[in-house]
């Protein structure tokens, strides 16, 4: 594997390896856990070559968010990704992704409004701005993206979609389903912040979204079913809700009835001064 840190050698490199065949970018911030490794895996599985980024990106941490904090590891990870089979791996200075004078952003609106994108301002601006930059650079035939961040996938599918990309295609954006910890609780670099307790109670936050879906599924009321779903994430040591929402599994637009289509249970929780995010599919 070959680490590259300035555009100029990313381009030679991804050049040289597109002579012998296709190329998946797999994006990430690095701290890499079986979660990225599956998105890995699978675009081993589907592409000659596999181009993984790690960049903690500032653009998408707001003023109080854990940017400064946020766990970097780029020894460990990049032995993971050698060990993957990965071909090259892209891990630019912050320098080399916003030089002086970088003043152009991308904004997707609608599908970056609600949920997420409301509790964190800005943050979607700066996830579509870094991955359409990831895209130019890696030139990609196609990009996997985990469901764990569901809203994400999303943003960056409509993105794609209206910019008209060809590296990757909209179509090419794939989504991975979420890998989970024995006792179901979504891997997350941000599980590393939780204290012992807290990681113990943190699986209140899957098993009360599965319970909540057997509710809907059922056909028993949604706005009860979420109420309820707040409930045992208190009483289960979580300190506040952001968000416990049922929405259209595409356009995110909130559902306060049985879905009709395809709609998935979103959920942004506190505990112990960690923000979790989990979403699960709801079958109409
Ligand atoms: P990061 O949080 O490092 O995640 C990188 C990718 O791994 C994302 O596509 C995310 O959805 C996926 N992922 C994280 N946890 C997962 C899990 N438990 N199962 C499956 N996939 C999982 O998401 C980002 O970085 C950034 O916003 C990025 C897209 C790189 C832009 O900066």
């Amino acid at each position: 594997m070959q680490t590259v840190t300035t555009i100029e050698s990313l381009r030679a490199s991804v050049d040289e390896l597109r002579q012998t065949g296709t190329i998946a970018l797999v994006p990430t911030m690095g701290a890499l856990h079986e979660g990225h490794l599956a998105l890995v895996r699978a675009a081993k599985d589907s592409a000659a070559h596999v181009v993984v980024s790690i960049f903690v990106n500032p653009a998408q941490f707001g003023p109080n968010e854990d940017f400064a904090t946020y766990p970097r590891r780029l020894a460990a990870d990049a032995a993971l990704l050698e060990a993957e089979g990965v071909a090259l791996l892209w891990a630019p200075p912050v320098s080399e992704v916003y030089p002086p004078g970088f003043s152009t952003g991308v904004s997707v609106s609608g599908v970056s409004g609600g949920l997420c994108g409301a509790a964190r301002q800005g943050h979607f601006d700066g996830v579509a701005t870094v991955v359409a930059k990831l895209f130019n650079q890696v030139l990609p035939d196609m990009a996997l993206f985990g469901q764990k961040d569901w809203q994400q996938l999303a943003v960056i599918r409509r993105m794609a979609r209206d910019l008209d990309l060809s590296r990757p295609h909209a179509d090419a954006i794939i989504g991975i389903p979420t890998v989970r910890e024995a006792d179901g609780l979504a891997l997350s670099s941000r599980n590393a912040y939780l204290s012992p307790e807290d990681r113990a109670r943190a699986m209140a936050l899957p098993r009360a979204m599965q319970a909540c879906i057997s509710v809907i599924e059922a056909g028993g009321a949604v706005a009860a079913a979420l109420v309820a779903l707040e409930t045992a994430l208190l009483e289960g040591g979580f300190a506040s809700v952001d968000y416990a929402v049922l929405a259209d599994a595409e356009t995110l637009e909130p559902l306060d009835a049985k879905p009709q289509a395809p709609a998935r249970l979103l959920v942004a929780a506190r505990i112990g001064g960690t923000r979790l995010i989990d979403n699960m599919g709801v079958n109409p």
